[in-house]
């Protein structure tokens, strides 16, 4: 006779589980993420049957670099560590409509014009729908192959006898397993299809790009479990009301994180940027004040950014303050720093900090650009145009070194850059000449003088 059906209560967050339902999930704290799924055995399951290998020695294991496939395609290619490690599993989210399916499709269409064969399974969408933005791609090729349908069990059946280079599941929440009896998209399905994956991709050893969507808190809908499984976790970002990209690797086996890579959006897909700086400086007001430029480090590449700040009386005296794409804390906390050490006070004043083009900088070598970039504007008064800074700001005012200032003044030399000023330890640590006027400064006090 037949077993009942054991029932459990999985945090749809962060893969909690439970036999009883919660309205809270007392792991994550996530409100009304539970939910009912039926118990399946994980030991029946698989991902826990990769047959074990026998103990060998470190050195005598072999591992050939040459061997990661560069999809040609550069600006993805630096995202993920250099090209596509075979085996590999690889998980891109990002928005719906931010460009996913997009830059897969032209992944593979670089990839067909060294006649590897890519297979792109789609539970989204129609095959007509995927020739038609192929067509706006001018993607034609023998060597993409587009499978629809969601059962994972039927894809590894229908691609048996097709040579495979490249896999490809968009999107990961539509897609389910005959072992399990919940919905497509639920923590059990979503575990499940990816470790069957995982375990076809690595006897196989082919590399496979599951994509994934997002939760409105931004976070890869799906278990935790789903970023610990695959080698490398990309998400892909911008903002809507901007044409441009960040691809951006925030784990991976393969190669270092924080590489970005930068594409404009246009009616022919995406356009790698090789010189992000240019974009995000491009529409720069012209002598308005409250404006500054400063270096940031996106990985190992350095990016021109703009900050904006808006300091005004406040007329409600409760002032605010708005941070969009820096660490509201850190405003506030630059802000009594300016109070306290320099003497000028803007406890009264509404403050908003901005970044240009929609980025987000949490480096703390951006502090002195903020806090140029709010003096500015209070006193209203321009910054040179061709000034940069950077530098962190620490409590007693005191300016610190960052690293790589080498790095950062190069690229604002490239960018016809004048002036920079920055703190005395980078100063001292960088020796090569440069064609940039430099101010080295001990504490935030210095700075008046050389900024207005
Ligand atoms: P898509 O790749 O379908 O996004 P996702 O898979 O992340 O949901 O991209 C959808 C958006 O991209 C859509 O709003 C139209 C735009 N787009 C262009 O602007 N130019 C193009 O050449 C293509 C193919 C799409
Ligand atoms: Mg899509």
């Amino acid at each position: 006779m037949a077993k009942n059906p054991k029932i459990i209560y999985i945090c749809q967050n962060c893969g909690y589980q439970t036999p009883k339902w919660l309205g809270k999930c007392p792991d994550c704290n996530q409100w009304d993420s539970i939910v009912e799924e039926l118990f399946h055995d994980p030991g029946k399951t698989g991902l826990l049957q990769l047959t074990m290998s026998a103990p060998q020695e470190i050195s005598s294991i072999e591992f050939n670099p040459d061997s990661k496939i560069k999809t040609g395609l550069d600006e993805f290619d630096r995202a993920i560590g250099g090209g596509i490690v075979p085996g590999s599993l690889l998980l891109l989210g990002g928005e719906p409509g931010i460009g996913k399916s997009t830059l897969i499709l032209q992944v593979a269409g670089k990839l067909s014009l060294q006649n590897l064969n890519t297979i792109y399974l789609s539970g989204e969408e129609s095959a007509q729908q995927i020739k038609l933005r192929a067509q706006r791609l001018s993607i034609n090729s023998e060597n993409i192959f587009i499978v629809t349908g969601t059962r994972i069990e039927e894809l590894f059946e229908r691609i048996r006898d097709i040579k495979t280079d490249l896999l490809v599941v968009d999107s990961i929440q539509t897609t389910y397993t005959d072992t399990l009896p919940s919905a497509p998209g639920s923590v059990g399905q979503i575990r499940e299809v990816s470790g069957k994956i995982l375990r076809w991709a690595k006897e196989k050893g082919i590399p496979t790009i599951l994509i994934g969507h997002i939760t409105k808190e931004g976070s890869i809908a799906g278990p935790k479990i789903l970023e610990h499984l695959v080698d490398t976790v990309l998400y892909f970002e911008g903002d809507a009301s901007h044409t441009f990209r960040i691809i951006r690797a925030i784990k991976n086996r393969y190669g270092s994180t924080n590489e970005i890579g930068v594409f404009e959006m246009n009616e022919t897909g995406l356009a790698q940027v090789g010189n992000p700086s240019r974009i995000f400086l491009e529409e720069r007001p012209e002598n308005a004040s409250g404006s500054i430029v400063i270096p940031c480090l996106e990985g190992t590449r350095p990016l021109l950014l703009e900050i904006q700040a808006l300091v005004c009386p406040s007329p409600f005296g409760m002032p605010r303050r708005t941070a969009i794409g820096v660490d509201h804390n850190r405003i506030s906390l630059l802000v009594a720093v300016i109070a306290k050490r320099m003497g000028i006070e803007m406890g009264d004043q509404d403050i908003f900090v901005n970044v240009a083009g929609g980025l987000k900088v949490d480096e703390p070598a951006a502090d002195l650009g903020i806090v140029a970039a709010m003096i500015s504007s209070f006193l209203n008064r321009p910054v040179d145009p061709e000034m940069i800074v950077f530098g962190e700001v620490g409590l007693a005012g005191e300016v610190r070194g960052v690293i790589q200032p080498e790095t950062r003044i190069k690229e604002a030399e490239k960018m016809g850059f004048k002036k920079c000023i920055l703190s005395k330890s980078n100063f001292e640590g960088c020796r090569a000449p440069h064609n940039i006027k430099m101010y080295s400064i001990n504490s935030v006090l210095d700075l008046m003088d050389i900024l207005f």
